[in-house]
């Protein structure tokens, strides 16, 4: 999630590039707290139906129930910002499943805000998002388990005070929910511990056998999201065994046009202003692009003409970014250029990353729905029909 807060002119905290939803949510997640006053899972922060109100947004407004003290610097009545574009339902199995005995694996394309969903997730049922693994090739069962502070350990010996807990041992103790990124990118040896992790619920620690701190159990609330990307596969299959011990839910791309036009307006506008600059990308730019990465993305134009599919991953992730630089490009260099002459520039970056054989596919793309559009009279796609020789550059 790529989220800025402005420094303040008094600054107390200086400003950060990417602020943790917990605590750019902090009103949102106190609310919630206070709103929902039913059954919460052990550990949980929030009920079940919270959480799910706290990636979905809420329609209405909320009311705190009468008689609930708000909480400080809390209104009383507040509507929840949608956050993640999706099914409702598969949020709810979502919540379902770590409320459970089974990790959560979220598996999806890149760009489908897998990521921004377990940070939620997080978030909503323990009050952080921080307790996060970021799995590599070269990620060690160190990192999921503990390590040694070294100069202690060489001067006293292993204790409690030299062990270093991972981000999932402090989670197993606290009870909260643990992150690990990018799962199938850890070797499969890494994965067998995350295995024995989610089973057993607990850590040995040989080295302070006879000490009570030679088992670390897992309390109440803990649990594992992992997340996956599906063009990683092969990296490192998943084992049979990492599998059984996860529930999968796959995160798809938006499916509604609006929905993705919504989501890459606010988040694009959001992120101009964050830079000081002013935001002014009209919807006719904004259309044009979320349109041409649905084709590109499905395969099929909206009148049902065939599309060649890149290879690259036409993501709403990338969709926003490409947004933003236009936004910011319009904002910078005002009246220089219409944005939309910069959209087949912007395009050609996004779709020739991974593939050489892409950027004929654009081209192709083209020369079959941008010029049909032009030549049925669209004055917008006949101006981008017009800067074909860019893509050819
Ligand atoms: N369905 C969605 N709902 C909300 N934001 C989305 C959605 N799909 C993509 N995004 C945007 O894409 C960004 C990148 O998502 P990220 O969580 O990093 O993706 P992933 O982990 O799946 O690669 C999000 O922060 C958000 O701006
Ligand atoms: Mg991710």
């Amino acid at each position: 999630m790529t989220i800025t807060e402005t420094n303040t002119a008094t600054g107390a905290a200086p400003a950060r590039q990417i602020v943790p939803p917990e605590e750019l949510y902090a009103q949102e997640l106190a609310f919630l707290a206070a709103h929902d006053e039913g059954p919460r899972p052990p550990g949980w922060a929030l009920t079940p139906r919270a959480v799910v109100t706290f990636a979905m947004g809420s329609d209405q407004p909320l009311s705190l129930p009468e008689g609930a003290a708000a909480p400080e610097g809390t209104p009383r009545r507040m509507t929840i910002r949608r956050k993640f574009v999706g099914e409702r339902a598969l949020v709810e199995r979502c919540v379902v499943t770590l409320a459970g005995e089974r990790g959560l694996l979220l598996v999806g394309e890149p760009g489908t805000a897998k990521s921004m969903l377990s940070e939620l997730l997080a978030a909503a049922v323990s009050g952080t998002s921080a307790l996060t693994v970021q799995g590599t090739a070269g990620t060690t069962e160190d990192q999921l388990k503990y390590g040694w502070n070294y100069a202690l350990l060489l001067a006293q010996g292993p204790s409690p005070k030299a062990l270093v807990p991972s981000p999932v041992l402090t989670a197993m103790r606290r009870g909260a929910v643990a992150r690990v990124e990018e799962v199938t990118r850890c070797l499969p040896e890494v994965q067998d511990a995350l295995i024995s992790l989610l089973s057993e619920r607990r850590v040995a620690v040989p080295e302070l056998a006879g000490t009570e701190d030679a088992q670390a159990h897992a309390a109440p609330g803990f649990n594992v999201i992992a997340t996956a990307n599906l063009r990683d596969k092969g990296a490192s299959e998943m084992s049979a065994a990492l599998k059984r011990r996860f529930n999968f839910e796959t995160v798809g791309p938006i499916g509604d046009f609006e929905a993705e036009l919504d989501l890459v307006r606010s988040q694009s506008r959001a992120a101009v202003e964050r830079s000081g600059a002013e935001y002014r990308l009209d919807d006719t730019v904004l259309d044009i692009l979320v349109t041409a990465f649905r084709e590109l993305r499905s395969g099929r134009s909206a009148e049902g003409w065939e599309i060649e599919r890149p290879s690259t991953v036409m993501s709403t992730a990338e969709a926003v970014s490409v947004a933003t630089a236009l936004g910011l490009a319009t904002a910078y260099f005002p009246g220089d250029r219409d944005p939309l002459a910069l959209l087949p520039g912007h395009l050609t970056g996004v779709v020739r990353k991974d593939d050489p054989a892409d950027a004929a596919r654009l081209l192709g793309y083209w020369d079959g729905a941008v010029r049909r559009r032009a030549e049925e009279g669209s004055a917008t796609w006949r101006t981008l029909w017009d800067l074909r020789p860019v893509l050819e550059g």
